[in-house]
C-alpha cells in the first residue's frame, strides 16, 4: 500500500481557477444560449505580435534543417536570451544584474511554486493576504503549514493588505525567514513605491530574510516613479530573488516563457551556519529537473527585446490598460470603490458582502466571469477581481451587462 503525502489533505478541494472553471462550465451547460464573457483568470486574448511570430517561425525553421538543428539546450536558457534580458530589463535601468544570474523557464507559476524546495522545512514564511494562491499551496504541499481554519493556514505569517494600508503591507513586527511579495499586485492591482520596497529590503537585511519578488505584471507600470524591479532598491542583490514572465508582458500564456533572477550574492545557510549560494542550489535543482525551454520559444522571447518587439508589446499592454481604465470608470460610476487598474491589468472591486455570492450573481445575471476576492485569502472577502484581458468590445459588453445586473 503506497502512502500519500498527507499534506495534500490540508489543501482546499481544488485550485481557485479550477473551481471557477468548473462553476462556469456548469453554468454554460445549463444555459447554452448565454455567451459568457471571461474577465476572470488573467489570460491574454491578443495574438502574439508580428516581430515575435516571425522569430518563432525562424526558430522552427532552424530546427527543420540539419545544418542548424539543435537538441538539448542549456538548462538555464540560451545566452542570446539571457543577455537581452540582463541588458534591457535590468542594466538599462541601472540594476546590477548579469546574464548568468538569469534562469529562463516555462513559467513564473512553476518557478514561484518550485522555489520553496530550496529551503528548510521549519522556516517562517510571510505571505500577503490576499495572495496569488501558488505561493501558499506549494508550501502547504511541502508540509510547511498546519491545518486550514477560518480562511488561514496555521504557521504562516499573513501580511494583511487592506484598504487601510492601500493594499501594500508593511514588514511584520516578528522575524520571518522568507517573504513573498508581488508588485504590481495580483490580485489587488496595487503598486509599491521605492520607499515601500526599501522598507522591505531593510527588513530583510536586518532579519537575514529572503524576499521572493514576483514582478510578472511589470509591463503594466506606466508611472515612471514606480520601481520596476526589486534590484532598483540598494542592498536588494543579497536579499531578493525576482520572478518575471513573458505571459502577460508579451502574450505568452499559451506559449510559455519566464525567467528567475538569482543574484550570486544571495546566500542560504545550513544547520552549522555556513552560507551556500542560492544561485548554485537553484542551478543544481534546475539541471536535475528541467531540460530548458524550447529553442523556438526562446527565439520568440528574445524578439520581445528588439526595438520593434518592445514597441509592439507596449502597444498591447496599452490596449489592456485602456480596458482597465474603462472597467475602473464603470465600476466607480456604479458606486463600487476600486483600486488597481492604473499600473496593472487587475481591478480590485469592493463589492461588499460575500465574494462568491457576488461572483455567482454576475455569472447568473450578466454572464460575466470575475474572480471572487475571498479565493485569494481572508482579506479578499467582500471583493471581486476583474481582469482587463479581453477584446474591447467584449469588455464594453460585459460592463453594460454588469450595469444592468446591478441595477435590476
Ligand atoms: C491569475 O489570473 O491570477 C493568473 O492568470 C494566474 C497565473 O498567472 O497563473
Amino acid at each position: 500500500m503506497i502512502r500519500m503525502n498527507e499534506h495534500f489533505n490540508k489543501l482546499q478541494s481544488s485550485y481557485l481557477f479550477s473551481t471557477i472553471g468548473k462553476k462556469v462550465g456548469e453554468f454554460q451547460a445549463a444555459n447554452p444560449s448565454v455567451s459568457i464573457i471571461k474577465l476572470g483568470i488573467g489570460d491574454v486574448t491578443h495574438a502574439l505580435s508580428a516581430e515575435i511570430v516571425q522569430a518563432f517561425h525562424a526558430g522552427v525553421d532552424e530546427l527543420g534543417d540539419d545544418a542548424t538543428f539543435r537538441g538539448y539546450g542549456p538548462e538555464q536558457g540560451y545566452e542570446f536570451l539571457r543577455n537581452a534580458i540582463a541588458e534591457i530589463d535590468f542594466q538599462a535601468r541601472n540594476c546590477d544584474i548579469q546574464a548568468d544570474e538569469i534562469f529562463v523557464s516555462d513559467g513564473a507559476k512553476c518557478d514561484t511554486g518550485n522555489f520553496q524546495e530550496l529551503f528548510a522545512q521549519d522556516i517562517t514564511i510571510a505571505v500577503p493576504d490576499p495572495v496569488y494562491p501558488v505561493y501558499v499551496d506549494t508550501n502547504v504541499m511541502a508540509g510547511r503549514t498546519g491545518t486550514f481554519s477560518k480562511g488561514r493556514y496555521e504557521g504562516l505569517v499573513y501580511l494583511e493588505s487592506t484598504k487601510e494600508n492601500s493594499f501594500v503591507p508593511s514588514p511584520p513586527e516578528k522575524t520571518v525567514d522568507l517573504i513573498y511579495l508581488c508588485f504590481p499586485n495580483n490580485p489587488t492591482g496595487a503598486t509599491a513605491t521605492k520607499e515601500q520596497l526599501t522598507q522591505w529590503v531593510e527588513y530583510a537585511r536586518a532579519n537575514q530574510a529572503l524576499i521572493l519578488f514576483d514582478a510578472a505584471y511589470v509591463e503594466f507600470i506606466r508611472d515612471p516613479r514606480l520601481p520596476r524591479s526589486i534590484y532598483e532598491i540598494p542592498g536588494a542583490r543579497e536579499m531578493a530573488v525576482e520572478f518575471r514572465s513573458f505571459s502577460k508582458t508579451a502574450g505568452f500564456t499559451g506559449t510559455r516563457a519566464a525567467y528567475t533572477v538569482i543574484p550570486k550574492d544571495c546566500l542560504v545557510y545550513d544547520h552549522s551556519g555556513s552560507g551556500h549560494s542560492l544561485h548554485a542550489l537553484w542551478n543544481r535543482r534546475q539541471t536535475t529537473k528541467f531540460n530548458g525551454l524550447s529553442y523556438p520559444v526562446q527565439r520568440a522571447a528574445a524578439a520581445v527585446y528588439t526595438p520593434q518587439g518592445q514597441a509592439q508589446i507596449h502597444a498591447q499592454s496599452d490596449y489592456y490598460l485602456e480596458n482597465a481604465r474603462l472597467i475602473r470608470e464603470a465600476m466607480t460610476g456604479l458606486g463600487y470603490p476600486v483600486t488597481g487598474g492604473e499600473n496593472s491589468p487587475y481591478i480590485w472591486v469592493e463589492a461588499g458582502g460575500d465574494s462568491w455570492d457576488f461572483f455567482d450573481m454576475l455569472l447568473q445575471k450578466a454572464g460575466v466571469v470575475t474572480t471572487p476576492g475571498s479565493g485569494f485569502g481572508r482579506c479578499g472577502e467582500g471583493y471581486i477581481r476583474i481582469s482587463a484581458f479581453n477584446h474591447r468590445e467584449k469588455v464594453l459588453q460585459a460592463l453594460d451587462r454588469i450595469a444592468q445586473a446591478l441595477k435590476s
